[in-house]
């Protein structure tokens, strides 16, 4: 029986391959049962044997993890099927799940062992988000173009004007998202809390589109600038514009909940201009503009983005140290797809 005022720590556990906001809401309700929240993550290897291999490694899958801001500690090597053995080595209560049935290749429930015990809670899973979801949706855009040829996938440009204030805020090629998005859950995401006077605010802009460690890695490095991190998202149609092609793969409210659960990210912006202004800067009090690495496309009257905050000498471009880029994620998921 719990010892009054003894923090109740809870376990969850899982695959975590290409972290998405689904995982960040069930680590979330998992966290709001107890105190303290200790994730394991499994091992490549038996993640190949009971479901196919992972498209991240373990050390990317656990980082991911890790910067969800709900997770207060990460085990790599969780074993598939969750033990007692395991929960008293990380002294934890009981173990969570998401309310849908795990099982290993030879069909075992993977909670089976931790439901006998009386060791085991469920909480909702996220409808309209998996990482099969996921993959499908970016197969699908991958297969469109193979099919396509070297025609490239003509989309209607929008004009600036009109930029960012897309009445529905999402592209036709993200409008297959069966997941609906409310004001409950982005508060249930935010952090709710405004810049002190004395805070360092910095802002960055992007598109985001199926949040990664390169995306991560930039947050924690720009975060290093200031102590207020406020994300600047970009439209749907924004995001069409500049990275062409179905992108994005994810619509913006998608975007904005896997920011939002990031632990770097103070605040973000639901449909940023794609020009960082003089007003946002002001409005924000924004201390200092970061860019990564990545090349910086010009807007549509041909004028750098970020030519703004370099005139106030507020620009800074970090080096995330990461080469991840959502193209990249593609090759990797062929890859991965082929060796089934
Ligand atoms: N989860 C959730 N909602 C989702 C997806 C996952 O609540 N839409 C939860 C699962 O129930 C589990 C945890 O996230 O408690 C870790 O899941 P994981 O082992 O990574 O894999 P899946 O459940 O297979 O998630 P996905 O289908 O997205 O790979
Ligand atoms: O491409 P996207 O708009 O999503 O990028 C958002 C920000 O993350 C950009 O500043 C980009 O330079 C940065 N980034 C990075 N390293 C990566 C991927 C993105 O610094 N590997």
């Amino acid at each position: 029986e719990q010892v009054e005022n003894k923090p109740v720590r809870v376990w969850c556990d899982g695959c975590y391959d290409m972290v998405h906001f689904g995982h960040a809401n069930s680590l979330r309700q998992a966290k709001a049962l107890g105190h303290y929240l200790v994730v394991g993550i499994h091992t490549d290897e038996e993640i190949t044997k009971h479901k196919g291999p992972p498209v991240f490694t373990a050390e990317e899958r656990s980082k991911m993890v890790k910067a969800i801001k709900w997770v207060d500690e990460v085990v790599e090597g969780a074993p598939y099927i969750t033990t007692l053995e395991t929960l008293d080595q990380y002294n934890c209560d009981f173990c969570v799940h998401g309310d849908d049935i795990t099982v290993t290749a030879d069909g075992v429930d993977t909670y089976h062992l931790v439901k006998k015990a009386n060791r085991y809670k469920e909480v909702k899973r996220t409808e309209g988000i998996s990482t099969t979801d996921v993959l499908d949706r970016m197969l699908c855009m991958t297969r469109q173009h193979f099919y396509k040829g070297d025609k490239e996938y003509e989309v209607e440009k929008e004009h600036s004007s009109v930029m960012g204030q897309d009445k529905a805020a999402r592209s036709p090629w993200t409008g297959c998202s069966q997941f609906l998005p409310t004001t409950k859950k982005i508060i249930q995401f935010s952090e709710g809390i405004e810049p002190k006077p004395t805070d360092k605010v910095v802002y960055v802009a992007g598109a985001f589109d199926m949040f990664h460690v390169g995306h991560l890695d930039f947050l924690e490095k720009a975060r290093q600038h200031g102590n207020f991190l406020i994300v600047g998202l970009h439209t749907d149609p924004v995001v069409n514009q500049y990275k062409g092609r179905n992108f994005p793969i994810m619509n913006l409210h998608e975007r904005v909940l896997s920011v939002l659960a990031c632990k770097y990210v103070s605040e973000v912006v639901i449909g940023a201009p794609y020009s960082v202004t003089a007003d946002l800067m002001k409005h924000f009090n924004v201390d200092v503009v970061c860019h990564g690495q990545t090349p910086v496309k010009m807007d549509i009257n041909g004028e750098d983005p970020f030519a703004v905050p370099k005139l106030m000498n507020k620009f800074v471009i970090v080096d995330s140290g990461n080469k991840m880029t959502t193209d990249l994620l593609f090759e990797r998921i062929l890859i991965k797809r082929m060796e089934f």
